[in-house]
Protein backbone atom coordinates (compact mmCIF):
# COMPACT_ATOMS: atom_id res chain seq x y z
CA UNK A 1 0.00 0.00 0.00
CA UNK A 2 1.37 3.59 -0.74
CA UNK A 3 2.81 5.20 2.73
CA UNK A 4 1.22 7.22 4.82
CA UNK A 5 -1.63 6.87 2.91
CA UNK A 6 -5.46 6.65 3.72
CA UNK A 7 -8.75 7.33 1.78
CA UNK A 8 -8.80 10.11 3.84
CA UNK A 9 -5.43 11.39 4.08
CA UNK A 10 -6.07 14.23 1.12
CA UNK A 11 -8.09 15.74 3.52
CA UNK A 12 -5.09 16.93 5.42
CA UNK A 13 -3.25 18.74 2.17
CA UNK A 14 -4.28 22.39 0.77
CA UNK A 15 -6.97 22.20 -1.63
CA UNK A 16 -8.22 23.57 -4.78
CA UNK A 17 -11.80 23.67 -6.48
CA UNK A 18 -13.72 23.12 -3.32
CA UNK A 19 -17.19 23.73 -3.38
CA UNK A 20 -18.31 25.92 -0.40
CA UNK A 21 -21.02 24.06 0.73
CA UNK A 22 -23.03 25.89 3.38
CA UNK A 23 -24.35 22.47 5.86
CA UNK A 24 -21.55 20.46 6.54
CA UNK A 25 -23.07 18.29 9.04
CA UNK A 26 -25.31 17.85 5.86
CA UNK A 27 -22.21 17.49 3.96
CA UNK A 28 -20.68 14.69 6.30
CA UNK A 29 -24.26 12.48 6.25
CA UNK A 30 -24.60 11.72 2.95
CA UNK A 31 -20.71 11.06 2.38
CA UNK A 32 -21.63 8.39 4.79
CA UNK A 33 -25.06 7.25 3.52
CA UNK A 34 -22.70 7.09 -0.40
CA UNK A 35 -20.19 4.86 1.53
CA UNK A 36 -22.73 2.25 2.44
CA UNK A 37 -24.06 2.13 -1.08
CA UNK A 38 -22.31 -0.68 -3.73
CA UNK A 39 -19.66 0.19 -5.65
CA UNK A 40 -20.50 1.59 -9.55
CA UNK A 41 -17.12 -0.86 -10.84
CA UNK A 42 -15.18 -3.63 -9.36
CA UNK A 43 -11.61 -3.96 -8.74
CA UNK A 44 -10.79 -6.62 -11.35
CA UNK A 45 -12.65 -4.86 -14.16
CA UNK A 46 -9.84 -1.64 -13.27
CA UNK A 47 -7.71 -4.13 -13.44
CA UNK A 48 -8.20 -5.45 -16.58
CA UNK A 49 -8.39 -1.72 -17.86
CA UNK A 50 -4.96 -1.08 -16.28
CA UNK A 51 -3.48 -4.44 -18.75
CA UNK A 52 -4.82 -3.29 -21.64
CA UNK A 53 -3.25 0.32 -21.06
CA UNK A 54 -0.48 -1.51 -20.50
CA UNK A 55 -0.38 -2.77 -23.69
CA UNK A 56 -0.63 0.69 -24.90
CA UNK A 57 1.98 2.05 -23.30
CA UNK A 58 4.24 -0.95 -24.52
CA UNK A 59 2.51 0.29 -28.25
CA UNK A 60 0.55 -2.15 -29.00
CA UNK A 61 -2.66 -0.74 -28.91
CA UNK A 62 -4.75 3.18 -28.71
CA UNK A 63 -6.80 4.52 -26.18
CA UNK A 64 -9.91 6.59 -27.04
CA UNK A 65 -11.54 8.41 -24.44
CA UNK A 66 -14.52 10.38 -25.06
CA UNK A 67 -17.94 11.89 -23.95
CA UNK A 68 -19.57 14.70 -22.17
CA UNK A 69 -17.69 17.49 -20.89
CA UNK A 70 -20.39 16.83 -18.22
CA UNK A 71 -22.53 14.79 -17.69
CA UNK A 72 -26.00 16.36 -16.68
CA UNK A 73 -29.02 15.34 -14.83
CA UNK A 74 -31.26 16.96 -17.54
CA UNK A 75 -30.10 14.97 -20.57
CA UNK A 76 -29.81 11.95 -18.42
CA UNK A 77 -32.23 9.44 -20.98
CA UNK A 78 -31.65 5.87 -22.73
CA UNK A 79 -31.61 7.89 -26.20
CA UNK A 80 -28.56 9.87 -25.20
CA UNK A 81 -26.83 7.08 -24.00
CA UNK A 82 -27.27 4.85 -26.77
CA UNK A 83 -26.35 7.85 -29.41
CA UNK A 84 -22.72 8.01 -27.83
CA UNK A 85 -22.35 4.81 -27.37
CA UNK A 86 -23.38 3.98 -30.83
CA UNK A 87 -21.11 7.15 -31.99
CA UNK A 88 -18.67 5.99 -30.06
CA UNK A 89 -18.08 2.65 -30.92
CA UNK A 90 -18.05 3.44 -34.58
CA UNK A 91 -14.84 5.80 -34.40
CA UNK A 92 -13.47 2.41 -32.18
CA UNK A 93 -14.31 0.56 -35.15
CA UNK A 94 -12.34 3.27 -37.57
CA UNK A 95 -9.50 3.90 -35.22
CA UNK A 96 -9.11 0.19 -34.97
CA UNK A 97 -8.35 -0.03 -38.63
CA UNK A 98 -6.66 2.70 -39.06
CA UNK A 99 -4.26 1.81 -36.31
CA UNK A 100 -4.57 -2.09 -36.88
CA UNK A 101 -4.34 -2.29 -33.06
CA UNK A 102 -6.71 -3.05 -30.48
CA UNK A 103 -8.41 0.37 -29.42
CA UNK A 104 -9.32 0.67 -25.76
CA UNK A 105 -12.53 2.10 -25.27
CA UNK A 106 -12.99 4.10 -22.20
CA UNK A 107 -15.91 6.48 -21.60
CA UNK A 108 -16.18 9.48 -19.96
CA UNK A 109 -19.79 8.41 -18.43
CA UNK A 110 -21.08 7.00 -15.47
CA UNK A 111 -20.00 9.47 -13.22
CA UNK A 112 -18.50 12.68 -15.30
CA UNK A 113 -20.38 14.97 -13.18
CA UNK A 114 -18.05 17.46 -11.39
CA UNK A 115 -16.07 20.60 -13.00
CA UNK A 116 -13.14 22.66 -11.87
CA UNK A 117 -13.65 26.46 -12.77
CA UNK A 118 -11.31 29.14 -13.79
CA UNK A 119 -13.19 31.85 -11.42
CA UNK A 120 -15.39 30.72 -8.50
CA UNK A 121 -17.80 33.44 -9.59
CA UNK A 122 -20.07 34.21 -12.43
CA UNK A 123 -21.14 37.59 -13.62
CA UNK A 124 -24.24 38.05 -15.66
CA UNK A 125 -25.53 42.17 -15.98
CA UNK A 126 -24.91 42.90 -12.47
CA UNK A 127 -25.78 39.86 -10.53
CA UNK A 128 -23.10 38.00 -9.38
CA UNK A 129 -23.04 34.63 -8.12
CA UNK A 130 -21.29 31.52 -7.66
CA UNK A 131 -20.44 29.45 -10.53
CA UNK A 132 -21.64 26.16 -11.67
CA UNK A 133 -19.38 23.35 -10.67
CA UNK A 134 -21.42 20.16 -12.45
CA UNK A 135 -24.86 18.66 -11.38
CA UNK A 136 -23.00 16.60 -8.64
CA UNK A 137 -22.42 20.01 -6.69
CA UNK A 138 -24.92 22.58 -7.99
CA UNK A 139 -27.81 23.76 -10.21
CA UNK A 140 -26.75 25.80 -13.51
CA UNK A 141 -29.60 28.06 -13.48
CA UNK A 142 -28.46 31.43 -12.85
CA UNK A 143 -30.16 32.02 -9.61
CA UNK A 144 -29.26 31.60 -5.91
CA UNK A 145 -30.94 29.58 -4.97
CA UNK A 146 -29.92 26.92 -7.64
CA UNK A 147 -26.05 28.04 -7.23
CA UNK A 148 -25.97 26.68 -3.60
CA UNK A 149 -24.16 23.29 -3.49
CA UNK A 150 -26.63 20.68 -2.15
CA UNK A 151 -25.07 17.10 -0.76
CA UNK A 152 -28.24 15.67 -2.13
CA UNK A 153 -26.66 15.88 -5.27
CA UNK A 154 -24.28 13.20 -4.81
CA UNK A 155 -26.68 10.79 -4.28
CA UNK A 156 -28.43 11.68 -7.49
CA UNK A 157 -25.27 11.60 -9.59
CA UNK A 158 -24.34 8.17 -7.89
CA UNK A 159 -27.87 6.57 -9.00
CA UNK A 160 -27.37 8.15 -12.95
CA UNK A 161 -23.82 6.91 -13.08
CA UNK A 162 -25.35 3.48 -11.90
CA UNK A 163 -28.62 3.57 -14.29
CA UNK A 164 -26.15 4.59 -16.83
CA UNK A 165 -23.41 1.70 -16.12
CA UNK A 166 -25.90 -0.74 -16.04
CA UNK A 167 -27.83 0.69 -19.82
CA UNK A 168 -23.69 0.60 -21.12
CA UNK A 169 -23.30 -3.21 -19.83
CA UNK A 170 -25.63 -4.11 -21.06
CA UNK A 171 -24.97 -2.79 -24.78
CA UNK A 172 -21.82 -3.52 -24.55
CA UNK A 173 -22.46 -7.70 -23.72
CA UNK A 174 -25.73 -7.62 -24.85
CA UNK A 175 -25.73 -7.79 -28.55
CA UNK A 176 -25.95 -4.05 -29.53
CA UNK A 177 -22.19 -3.62 -29.83
CA UNK A 178 -21.97 -6.43 -32.79
CA UNK A 179 -19.19 -5.32 -34.84
CA UNK A 180 -21.72 -5.83 -38.10
CA UNK A 181 -24.34 -3.29 -36.79
CA UNK A 182 -21.72 -0.61 -35.98
CA UNK A 183 -20.09 -1.21 -39.75
CA UNK A 184 -23.47 -0.90 -40.99
CA UNK A 185 -24.00 2.17 -38.94
CA UNK A 186 -20.95 3.75 -40.18
CA UNK A 187 -21.54 3.17 -43.68
CA UNK A 188 -24.88 5.16 -43.18
CA UNK A 189 -22.57 7.87 -42.05
CA UNK A 190 -20.45 7.90 -44.62
CA UNK A 191 -22.84 7.71 -46.91
CA UNK A 192 -24.77 11.12 -45.72
CA UNK A 193 -21.36 13.19 -45.47
CA UNK A 194 -20.37 16.34 -47.44
CA UNK A 195 -17.18 14.14 -47.41
CA UNK A 196 -18.40 10.84 -48.70
CA UNK A 197 -15.93 10.84 -51.37
CA UNK A 198 -13.03 11.19 -48.74
CA UNK A 199 -14.30 8.67 -46.04
CA UNK A 200 -15.31 5.77 -48.93
CA UNK A 201 -11.98 4.21 -49.16
CA UNK A 202 -11.37 3.69 -45.63
CA UNK A 203 -14.71 2.56 -45.46
CA UNK A 204 -14.62 0.02 -48.63
CA UNK A 205 -11.70 -1.55 -47.06
CA UNK A 206 -12.98 -2.46 -44.03
CA UNK A 207 -15.92 -3.41 -45.62
CA UNK A 208 -13.95 -6.14 -47.80
CA UNK A 209 -12.01 -7.12 -44.41
CA UNK A 210 -15.62 -7.95 -43.20
CA UNK A 211 -17.06 -9.47 -45.81
CA UNK A 212 -13.33 -11.63 -46.01
CA UNK A 213 -13.80 -12.43 -42.05
CA UNK A 214 -17.25 -13.95 -43.45
CA UNK A 215 -15.93 -15.98 -46.36
CA UNK A 216 -13.85 -18.16 -44.00
CA UNK A 217 -16.50 -18.43 -40.97
CA UNK A 218 -15.89 -15.79 -38.61
CA UNK A 219 -19.08 -14.43 -37.94
CA UNK A 220 -20.71 -12.47 -34.52
CA UNK A 221 -22.57 -15.68 -33.77
CA UNK A 222 -18.85 -17.98 -33.78
CA UNK A 223 -16.97 -14.92 -32.47
CA UNK A 224 -17.99 -13.18 -29.04
CA UNK A 225 -15.55 -10.92 -29.35
CA UNK A 226 -16.97 -9.74 -32.87
CA UNK A 227 -20.72 -8.93 -30.79
CA UNK A 228 -19.13 -8.44 -27.43
CA UNK A 229 -16.69 -5.38 -26.33
CA UNK A 230 -15.03 -3.83 -23.62
CA UNK A 231 -16.07 -0.81 -22.35
CA UNK A 232 -15.38 0.79 -19.33
CA UNK A 233 -15.76 4.33 -17.38
CA UNK A 234 -13.86 7.45 -16.13
CA UNK A 235 -14.17 10.89 -14.84
CA UNK A 236 -11.72 13.41 -13.40
CA UNK A 237 -11.52 12.80 -9.48
CA UNK A 238 -12.66 16.63 -8.33
CA UNK A 239 -15.32 16.10 -6.03
CA UNK A 240 -13.01 14.35 -3.13
CA UNK A 241 -15.22 13.49 -0.65
CA UNK A 242 -17.39 11.60 -3.14
CA UNK A 243 -14.37 9.75 -4.57
CA UNK A 244 -13.81 8.81 -0.37
CA UNK A 245 -17.27 7.71 -0.23
CA UNK A 246 -16.83 5.09 -2.70
CA UNK A 247 -13.05 4.31 -2.31
CA UNK A 248 -13.13 0.30 -1.20
CA UNK A 249 -10.72 -2.75 -0.09
CA UNK A 250 -10.49 -5.20 -3.16
CA UNK A 251 -11.20 -8.20 -0.87
CA UNK A 252 -9.18 -10.40 -3.40
CA UNK A 253 -5.61 -8.33 -3.56
CA UNK A 254 -6.51 -5.98 -0.06
CA UNK A 255 -5.45 -2.90 -1.74
CA UNK A 256 -7.85 0.02 -2.25
CA UNK A 257 -9.69 1.18 -5.11
CA UNK A 258 -11.69 3.84 -6.69
CA UNK A 259 -14.89 2.35 -7.34
CA UNK A 260 -17.23 5.64 -8.46
CA UNK A 261 -15.58 4.33 -12.19
CA UNK A 262 -12.86 2.09 -13.49
CA UNK A 263 -10.17 5.18 -14.69
CA UNK A 264 -10.03 8.51 -12.70
CA UNK A 265 -7.70 11.28 -13.71
CA UNK A 266 -6.81 14.92 -12.11
CA UNK A 267 -7.48 17.76 -14.12
CA UNK A 268 -4.93 20.41 -15.14
CA UNK A 269 -5.99 22.30 -12.38
CA UNK A 270 -6.04 20.47 -9.66
CA UNK A 271 -2.66 18.63 -10.13
CA UNK A 272 0.03 20.18 -7.12
CA UNK A 273 2.45 17.71 -6.43
CA UNK A 274 1.80 18.28 -2.50
CA UNK A 275 -2.06 18.87 -2.91
CA UNK A 276 -5.38 17.08 -2.22
CA UNK A 277 -5.84 15.68 -5.44
CA UNK A 278 -2.90 14.13 -6.08
CA UNK A 279 -2.60 12.53 -2.33
CA UNK A 280 -6.30 10.70 -2.91
CA UNK A 281 -5.07 9.83 -6.42
CA UNK A 282 -1.28 8.10 -5.16
CA UNK A 283 -3.09 5.60 -2.95
CA UNK A 284 -5.92 4.11 -5.11
CA UNK A 285 -5.24 1.50 -7.75
CA UNK A 286 -6.82 2.45 -10.60
CA UNK A 287 -5.18 3.13 -13.66
CA UNK A 288 -5.03 7.23 -13.58
CA UNK A 289 -5.30 9.83 -16.01
CA UNK A 290 -2.94 13.05 -15.47
CA UNK A 291 -4.04 16.02 -17.80
CA UNK A 292 -0.85 17.98 -18.72
CA UNK A 293 -1.52 21.31 -19.64
CA UNK A 294 0.91 23.86 -20.90
CA UNK A 295 1.72 25.44 -17.68
CA UNK A 296 3.81 21.82 -16.59
CA UNK A 297 7.40 21.54 -16.83
CA UNK A 298 9.37 18.73 -17.11
CA UNK A 299 10.65 18.57 -13.71
CA UNK A 300 6.93 19.02 -12.24
CA UNK A 301 6.10 15.60 -14.47
CA UNK A 302 8.85 13.55 -13.34
CA UNK A 303 7.95 14.21 -9.91
CA UNK A 304 3.78 13.57 -10.41
CA UNK A 305 5.17 10.50 -12.27
CA UNK A 306 6.96 9.21 -9.26
CA UNK A 307 4.17 10.01 -6.68
CA UNK A 308 1.28 8.38 -8.89
CA UNK A 309 2.94 5.70 -10.22
CA UNK A 310 6.47 4.87 -7.78
CA UNK A 311 6.28 1.19 -9.14
CA UNK A 312 6.80 2.32 -13.01
CA UNK A 313 3.82 0.17 -13.51
CA UNK A 314 2.96 0.50 -17.22
CA UNK A 315 -0.75 1.18 -18.01
CA UNK A 316 -1.16 2.75 -14.32
CA UNK A 317 -0.52 6.15 -15.99
CA UNK A 318 -2.27 7.88 -19.08
CA UNK A 319 -0.59 11.17 -19.71
CA UNK A 320 -3.44 13.42 -21.14
CA UNK A 321 -1.83 16.08 -23.18
CA UNK A 322 -4.37 18.99 -23.79
CA UNK A 323 -1.76 22.45 -24.97
CA UNK A 324 -3.50 23.59 -27.47
CA UNK A 325 -3.14 23.62 -31.48
CA UNK A 326 -0.24 26.77 -31.58
CA UNK A 327 1.44 25.14 -27.97
CA UNK A 328 1.93 21.70 -28.83
CA UNK A 329 5.60 21.90 -30.66
CA UNK A 330 6.89 23.74 -28.13
CA UNK A 331 5.66 21.69 -24.98
CA UNK A 332 5.24 18.12 -26.22
CA UNK A 333 8.63 17.38 -27.08
CA UNK A 334 10.18 18.13 -23.81
CA UNK A 335 7.96 16.33 -21.65
CA UNK A 336 8.76 13.08 -24.28
CA UNK A 337 12.16 13.47 -23.91
CA UNK A 338 12.38 13.89 -19.75
CA UNK A 339 10.09 10.81 -19.36
CA UNK A 340 12.16 8.86 -21.88
CA UNK A 341 15.38 10.15 -20.52
CA UNK A 342 14.31 8.48 -17.28
CA UNK A 343 12.40 5.48 -18.77
CA UNK A 344 9.09 5.95 -17.22
CA UNK A 345 6.37 3.96 -18.59
CA UNK A 346 2.91 6.08 -19.72
CA UNK A 347 0.18 6.02 -22.34
CA UNK A 348 0.76 9.61 -23.88
CA UNK A 349 -2.64 10.58 -24.86
CA UNK A 350 -4.02 13.59 -26.51
CA UNK A 351 -6.92 16.08 -25.64
CA UNK A 352 -7.57 18.45 -28.35
CA UNK A 353 -10.14 19.72 -27.30
CA UNK A 354 -9.36 21.84 -23.77
CA UNK A 355 -6.25 23.65 -25.30
CA UNK A 356 -8.33 25.22 -28.30
CA UNK A 357 -11.45 26.93 -26.72
CA UNK A 358 -12.75 30.39 -27.77
CA UNK A 359 -15.72 32.48 -27.77
CA UNK A 360 -17.70 33.36 -30.94
CA UNK A 361 -20.99 35.41 -30.68
CA UNK A 362 -20.91 34.61 -26.87
CA UNK A 363 -20.55 31.24 -27.16
CA UNK A 364 -17.65 29.05 -26.28
CA UNK A 365 -17.01 27.02 -29.13
CA UNK A 366 -13.54 25.16 -30.65
CA UNK A 367 -12.84 25.15 -34.25
CA UNK A 368 -12.74 21.80 -35.85
CA UNK A 369 -9.69 22.85 -37.65
CA UNK A 370 -7.83 23.23 -34.34
CA UNK A 371 -8.93 19.98 -32.68
CA UNK A 372 -7.59 18.15 -35.75
CA UNK A 373 -4.67 20.20 -36.02
CA UNK A 374 -3.43 19.71 -32.80
CA UNK A 375 -4.01 15.87 -33.06
CA UNK A 376 -1.57 15.74 -35.93
CA UNK A 377 0.90 17.73 -34.41
CA UNK A 378 1.20 15.24 -31.44
CA UNK A 379 1.26 12.10 -33.97
CA UNK A 380 4.20 13.86 -35.86
CA UNK A 381 5.80 14.54 -32.72
CA UNK A 382 5.39 11.38 -31.81
CA UNK A 383 6.70 9.90 -34.64
CA UNK A 384 9.48 11.91 -34.77
CA UNK A 385 10.56 11.11 -31.12
CA UNK A 386 10.24 8.01 -31.57
CA UNK A 387 7.55 7.34 -29.08
CA UNK A 388 4.03 5.67 -29.51
CA UNK A 389 1.14 8.15 -29.86
CA UNK A 390 -1.26 6.10 -27.73
CA UNK A 391 -4.79 8.06 -27.38
CA UNK A 392 -7.04 10.42 -27.55
CA UNK A 393 -9.00 12.10 -25.27
CA UNK A 394 -12.58 14.16 -27.05
CA UNK A 395 -15.57 15.74 -25.29
CA UNK A 396 -18.41 14.40 -27.58
CA UNK A 397 -21.93 13.68 -28.06
CA UNK A 398 -24.21 11.21 -29.62
CA UNK A 399 -26.57 14.07 -30.11
CA UNK A 400 -26.57 16.45 -33.20
CA UNK A 401 -25.67 19.05 -31.46
CA UNK A 402 -23.61 22.34 -32.24
CA UNK A 403 -21.32 23.35 -30.33
CA UNK A 404 -17.89 23.44 -32.57
CA UNK A 405 -17.66 24.73 -35.50
CA UNK A 406 -16.30 23.40 -38.20
CA UNK A 407 -16.70 19.41 -39.89
CA UNK A 408 -17.76 18.75 -42.91
CA UNK A 409 -21.08 20.44 -42.29
CA UNK A 410 -18.92 23.57 -41.82
CA UNK A 411 -20.64 24.65 -39.23
CA UNK A 412 -20.14 28.42 -38.63
CA UNK A 413 -20.57 30.56 -35.56
CA UNK A 414 -24.17 32.12 -36.76
CA UNK A 415 -25.43 28.30 -36.44
CA UNK A 416 -24.31 27.87 -32.38
CA UNK A 417 -27.45 29.33 -31.26
CA UNK A 418 -29.37 26.28 -33.08
CA UNK A 419 -28.71 23.26 -30.66
CA UNK A 420 -25.63 24.27 -28.01
CA UNK A 421 -27.09 22.34 -25.38
CA UNK A 422 -23.58 21.35 -23.13
CA UNK A 423 -23.60 22.02 -19.45
CA UNK A 424 -20.12 23.09 -19.67
CA UNK A 425 -17.59 22.96 -22.77
CA UNK A 426 -18.47 22.44 -26.26
CA UNK A 427 -18.46 19.12 -27.72
CA UNK A 428 -18.18 17.17 -30.89
CA UNK A 429 -21.71 16.62 -32.19
CA UNK A 430 -22.02 12.77 -34.08
CA UNK A 431 -20.76 13.46 -37.24
CA UNK A 432 -17.39 15.76 -36.46
CA UNK A 433 -16.30 12.80 -33.93
CA UNK A 434 -16.63 10.33 -36.68
CA UNK A 435 -14.70 12.61 -39.07
CA UNK A 436 -12.32 13.23 -36.81
CA UNK A 437 -11.76 9.22 -36.41
CA UNK A 438 -11.76 8.81 -39.91
CA UNK A 439 -9.11 11.93 -40.47
CA UNK A 440 -7.13 10.47 -37.94
CA UNK A 441 -7.27 6.74 -39.30
CA UNK A 442 -6.55 7.90 -42.69
CA UNK A 443 -3.03 9.59 -40.89
CA UNK A 444 -2.27 6.58 -39.19
CA UNK A 445 -2.38 4.62 -42.25
CA UNK A 446 -0.46 6.73 -43.83
CA UNK A 447 2.23 6.78 -40.92
CA UNK A 448 2.39 3.23 -41.12
CA UNK A 449 2.58 3.06 -44.99
CA UNK A 450 5.63 5.74 -44.57
CA UNK A 451 7.46 3.42 -42.16
CA UNK A 452 7.25 0.04 -44.53
CA UNK A 453 8.79 2.05 -47.40
CA UNK A 454 11.69 3.26 -44.87
CA UNK A 455 12.17 -0.64 -43.68
CA UNK A 456 11.77 -1.84 -47.46
CA UNK A 457 14.53 0.91 -47.92
C1 LIG B 1 -12.11 18.51 -18.63
O1 LIG B 1 -11.55 17.48 -19.04
O2 LIG B 1 -13.32 18.73 -18.77
C2 LIG B 1 -11.26 19.56 -18.02
C3 LIG B 1 -11.75 20.46 -17.19
O3 LIG B 1 -9.99 19.47 -18.44
P1 LIG B 1 -8.65 20.17 -17.93
O4 LIG B 1 -8.46 19.75 -16.50
O5 LIG B 1 -7.62 19.62 -18.84
O6 LIG B 1 -8.84 21.67 -18.09
CO1 LIG C 1 -14.26 20.04 -20.56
Amino acid sequence: MAENWTPSSWRHKPIQQVPDYPDLAALAATEERLSKFPPLVFAGEARRLKASLASVAEGNGFLLQGGDCAESFAEHGADTIRDFFRAFLQMAVVLTFGAQQPVVKVGRIAGQFAKPRSSGIEKQGDVTLPSYRGDIINGIEFTEEARVPSPERQIMAYRQSAATLNLLRAFAMGGYANLENVHQWMLGFVKDSPQAERYRKLADRISETMDFMKAIGISAENHPGLRETDFFTSHEALLLGYEQALTRVDSTSGDWYATSGHMIWIGDRTRQADHAHVEYCRGIKNPLGLKCGPSLTADNLLELIDLLNPQNEAGRLTLICRFGHDKVAENLPKLIRAVEREGKKVVWSCDPMHGNTITLNNYKTRPFERILSEVESFFQIHRAEGTHPGGIHVEMTGNDVTECTGGARALSGDDLADRYHTHCDPRLNADQALELAFLLAERMKGGRDEKRMVVNG
